[in-house]
């Protein structure tokens, strides 16, 4: 099959390659333009480990073909912290136990930072049902929902 390419901004950065057509997004990222954090967990839409923002929603990159996000603004957990600037997300989850094998990890954040942008200060429930698509084999669940609590006092208090 003919190649396509794609254009789109990644991690704030103009991105263009060249794929097979029903390339996903996930196998893009992780295999074409090496980002790793992104997981390939089921490949089904099942397990949320995929997710990535497209134009700041969470979106399962699994699948979604990559052409679909032409001209789109993607980000990935590496666009929004460095090991020596941690997203306040990172930080909590790392303060909270809230990572233990961390194939969930990158999903969650990411999810988790999409529900902070537009609701800055969600109930534990809201936060439960941002996550409600993100599984997590290890953790259960309580570490990550404490870390996105604190993460959302820490934006909150860096803002007075
Ligand atoms: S790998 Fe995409 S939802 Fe599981
Ligand atoms: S920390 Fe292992 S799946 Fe969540």
């Amino acid at each position: 099959m003919k190649a396509i390419t794609v254009s789109f901004t990644l991690n704030g950065k103009p991105t263009a390659l060249a794929v097979e057509p029903l390339t996903t997004l996930r196998t893009a990222l992780r295999e074409h333009l090496h980002f790793h954090a992104t997981k390939a967990g089921c490949g089904q839409g099942g397990c949320g480990s995929c997710t990535v923002l497209v134009n700041g929603e969470p979106t399962l990159s699994c699948l979604l073909p990559v052409a679909l996000v032409e001209g789109q603004d993607v980000t990935t957990l590496e666009g929004i912290g460095t090991p020596a600037h941690l997203h306040p997300l990172q930080q909590a989850f790392f303060d909270h136990f809230a990572a233990q094998c961390g194939y969930c990890s990158s999903g969650m954040i990411l999810a988790a930072k999409a529900l902070l942008d537009r609701n800055p200060q969600p109930t534990r429930a809201e936060i439960a049902e941002a996550l409600s698509g993100n599984l997590c084999r290890c953790t259960g669940y309580r570490p990550i929902l404490e870390a996105v609590e604190d993460a959302a006092q820490q934006m909150e208090g860096a803002k007075s």
